[in-house]
């Protein structure tokens, strides 16, 4: 049974049975404390706790997830997938654990012709939660199921949530028997590889606390109803009904296998490192080909870096099985055909997403290469020195620098017979991290404690009045100190204030926070910074400029009028310039980041090349066209199915079901998905002043550009530099380049005629030189110090002058000059004196050495040098001792 019949199948089994078909929620997860979406439950969260009313009692979804906890595991076990598919059917308050495991057993043990899943009762096996004898009760009555195939576990197994404080229940899963072939016999409480998971019960009743592991959590206490929240794994499921070994061999991942032992000319099934390596490649390109679907892009953080990490490791992977070029090309394009029918999104954003993933793997190769030379000369180094170990401190560079991971870096240490100092290596990384975490909490909320702010979140959602408002009554409902709530803050104090309603913006959608103050009676606040540690939910920190602030205090938000007509103009100035980019450089120049604060803006687009100078005046062309053109600004909400109908710019992440605000600047000439304040007309806008054009990364170009005011400002700077020039050069503005490109060109005669003369008065000590001549033997030799000159090449030019007029019987000349305070010498042989085996390069080896340097070059001309000047006469006569005098 192919994947997708399977997918079809439960979604239409669960609609039969009143529940609410729901598409799959992005990879993206909204909810702050998770990175991903690792769970079918995690888009109903809020329903679960019943922190936002259910909007139906039932629902289905087979749901996109993303966990990369277990990376390492991947390909060695049959089921650990970083992408996978979760099959669920939720209950909030509706059914309970009796029909939640009618439910299952029915799907399970239906015939494939009566459309079920057509599983054989007797392999099945389930477990419950150690003490849940209703669990119990309800297998051996509705499923026939005989008491020794229903074990009872631990907390550890059968205890299900997020990982996260959040909603928790005990769980009963239901298992596969693969057979004695597999494993020993017992059940699963004894082996997981013979009998294997398919699906999980979870009975979704109680409220965790904080904790630290698997089964090591507070139960802080009921949920207001009790739920079923339940899991299938499709992709386990897939490789049962198909009767493969293992999830990578399913018909949605094994082409791609196939295709990259093909690249590879390796046989699948004949050596197990091989093997792994095969499954791991093969994984990744889905997992990376899906979360590039869902707008993730690679980066050095968070979400993009679990993206590089696996873009990375499957160039690795490939280079393990001998393969060095690209070979993305070829895996995503597989990729792509073997998930489109499921998800159609993959193909029609296939440019965008084909051209991140092979831009990484450019990349990545390129970075292979360079450490690949830094660890063969390190490899050399150590064995030169007769070590058998590889500093620590190189392979931390390799991996710092060149991202090489730490088992690329031992697996070829070991290639050249040595070992890695592993020590040193995790010693180094350990203080990395610990940097990098007292970084990452010295930046607003990135690590903190968002519990504080959940408590404040669940007395409902900030109301932003700012779109209509600068000025907004209100009252305060906390102060935070230190990520603690405090019940007042006194003058001098740093503190995070939460209001009922605020007219102030916080950080968001790229546009930086607003300035303002906070006012009430006997205080007043300055505001530093506006953001939303967690959704739905405005924190201002804040300055208490004056008198003290107490929650419950009435408060009056007051926004910098000025500043946000900048932010508004820049704001709106970004769409501008991206509807203008889009125009001129077509739909793959996508939006990949923006940020914008009053009078300044940049927008970062997937690109790979330079924009010329046309090109980017053509881009402000358009932008300041459409100011000039008074463009109506216009704002509305939609729920977000119609928004992309309309046809507008969505970003990713927006949730199903979720209403959008969709703004228009000259109805479809741009249409965004946007939060952010903006100008209520396009001439607003003032002036776009387009500053710079840059590269970010590869795969990236960022510009920057001025808007309103600051626009007109930075021109009238160069107004000035340039009436600055054209005064003191005495040439009208128009002149001025034409003026400048001539005074260039006569300092280039200039500096020609200078080095022209130069040359002659170096040539002037030619005589002297010849007149130092002496034959020893056959050959006639000029060792002479030349004293001080400009340059090497002056040196150089002065050894093959006075090697030609020393003509065609066996000459050499080596001289020696101080150059910049450095000995150099040249040697210079003629045809003679090379037919009697005197050679350029070995002579200035000599020379060099006592120089205290290195030199070479070829047999008729060579340079060294060193570092003692005073050893010029000693290095002279060692190379006529070398000739023979
Ligand atoms: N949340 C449970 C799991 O992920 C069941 O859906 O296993």
């Amino acid at each position: 049974m192919q994947t997708a019949e399977i997918h079809r199948r439960w979604l239409d089994f669960f609609a039969k049975r009143e529940h609410t078909v729901v598409p799959s929620a992005s990879l993206v997860s909204d909810d702050p404390t998770l990175l991903f979406t690792v769970a079918g439950m995690v888009p109903f969260v809020p329903y679960l706790t019943g922190l936002v009313p259910a909007p139906f009692p039932r629902a289905t979804s087979v749901q996109k997830c993303i966990r990369t906890l277990d990376i390492d595991e991947v390909g060695k076990t049959p089921r650990h997938g970083t992408f996978f598919q979760m099959c669920g059917n939720f209950s909030f308050g509706d059914y309970f654990k009796e029909q939640a495991i009618t439910f299952a057993w029915d799907l399970l043990t239906t015939p494939e012709t009566d459309g079920g899943l057509g599983f054989d009762p007797k392999d099945l096996w389930v477990t419950v939660y150690e003490d849940d004898e209703e669990a119990r009760e309800i297998w051996r009555r509705v499923a026939g199921l005989p008491e020794e195939r229903i074990q009872g576990l631990g907390m550890d197994t059968n205890y299900w949530s997020t990982g996260q404080p959040g909603p928790a229940g005990p769980c009963s899963e239901i298992f596969f028997d693969r057979g004695p072939a597999y494993g020993i016999d017992g059940g699963p409480a004894t082996d997981d590889d013979r009998y294997v998971e398919i699906w999980n019960l979870v009975f979704m009743q109680y409220l965790r606390g904080e904790g630290t592991g698997k089964g090591d959590f507070e139960i802080l206490g009921d949920l207001p109803k009790k739920n079923i929240d339940t899991g299938m794994g499709l992709e386990r499921v897939a490789f049962l009904k198909q009767g493969v070994e293992n999830m990578y061999e399913i018909d949605q991942v094994r082409p791609v296998l196939d295709r990259a032992a093909e690249l590879a000319e390796k046989t699948y099934g004949a050596v197990h490192e091989d093997d792994v390596r095969l499954r791991v490649i093969a994984d990744h390109v889905r997992s990376a080909l899906m979360l590039m679907s869902d707008g993730v892009t690679p980066s050095n953080e968070g979400r993009g870096y679990i993206l590089r990490r696996l873009l990375r490791r499957t160039v690795r992977a490939m280079k393990l099985l001998g393969v060095d070029h690209a070979t993305f090309p070829e895996l995503f394009t597989v990729s792509r055909d073997a998930m489109k029918a499921a998800y159609p999104e993959v193909a029609s954003d296939f440019a965008r997403i084909s051209q991140l993933a092979y831009a990484e793997e450019e990349t990545f190769l390129r970075t292979l290469v360079a450490g690949t030379g830094i660890l063969d000369t390190a490899v050399a180094n150590t064995q030169r020195a007769g070590k058998k170990e590889l500093a620590g401190d190189t392979a931390f560079l390799l991996h710092d620098t060149y991202g090489f991971p730490i088992d690329l870096t031992l697996e070829m240490a070991e290639e050249a017979g040595l070992s890695v100092d592993r020590r040193a290596f995790d010693t180094l990384m350990t203080d990395q991290r610990t940097r990098a975490k007292a970084d990452a909490k010295a930046k607003k909320t990135a690590l903190a404690d968002l519990s504080v702010y959940s408590a404040f979140r669940a007395l409902g959602e900030t109301v932003f009045t700012g779109y209509t408002e600068l000025q907004t009554e209100s009252s305060i409902l906390g102060l935070i100190v230190d990520g603690a709530a405090v019940p007042t803050a006194t003058e001098g104090q740093i503190a995070e204030v939460i209001l009922a309603a605020t007219a102030l913006y916080a950080e968001s959608g790229g546009q930086d926070a607003d300035a303002g103050t906070i006012v009430g009676p006997g205080y007043e606040l300055e505001v530093l910074d506006v953001q939303k540690p967690v959704k739905g939910l405005i924190s201002h920190k804040v300055l208490v400029r004056n008198g003290e602030v107490g929650v419950g205090s009435p408060a009056t938000s007051l926004v910098d009028g000025d500043y946000r007509r900048g932010a508004r103009q820049a704001h709106s100035g970004t769409h501008i310039i991206h509807a203008a980019l889009r125009q001129v450089l077509g739909p793959n120049a996508h939006q990949s980041g923006s940020y914008n604060k009053a009078g300044y803006l940049r927008l970062d687009f997937s690109w790979n090349q330079a924009l010329s100078a046309e090109t980017r005046t053509e881009i402000e062309e358009i932008s300041n066209n459409a100011i000039r053109k008074n463009l109506e600004v216009s704002t509305r909400e939609l729920p977000l199915a119609e928004a992309k109908a309309l046809g507008a710019m969505a970003l990713f992440g927006e949730k199903y079901g979720e209403t959008v605000r969709v703004v228009d600047i000259g109805g479809p000439w741009s249409r965004e998905l946007c939060a952010g304040t903006h100008v209520t007309s396009s001439a607003e806008i003032g002036m776009i002043n387009l500053v710079s054009e840059s590269s970010v990364g590869s795969t990236n170009r960022r510009v920057e550009s001025l808007v309103g005011l600051e626009a007109f400002r930075d021109l009238a700077v160069e107004r000035t530099i340039v009436s600055q020039l054209s005064g003191s050069l005495k040439t009208p503005r128009e002149q001025l380049p034409e003026k400048i490109a001539d005074l260039l060109a006569s300092l280039k005669t200039a500096e020609k005629r200078i080095a022209a003369f130069e040359a002659r008065a170096v040539l002037d000590k030619v005589p002297s030189l010849l007149d130092g001549a002496a034959r020893h033997g056959a050959v006639t030799l000029v060792a002479s110090d030349a004293g001080t000159l400009n340059s090497a090449d002056d040196l150089r030019l002065l050894a093959t002058t006075v090697r030609e007029r020393l003509g065609s019987d066996p000459s050499v000349v080596a001289l020696a000059a101080r150059v910049g305070e450095k000995p150099v010498v040249i040697v210079a042989t003629n045809q003679g004196a090379r037919d009697a085996g005197v050679n350029a390069g070995t002579l200035a080896k000599t020379a060099s050495g006592v120089l205290g340097g290195g030199g070479g070059g070829k047999a008729d001309l060579a340079q060294g040098g060193g570092a003692d000047i005073d050893a010029i006469p000693a290095a002279l006569s060692a190379v006529t001792s070398a000739i023979g005098g």
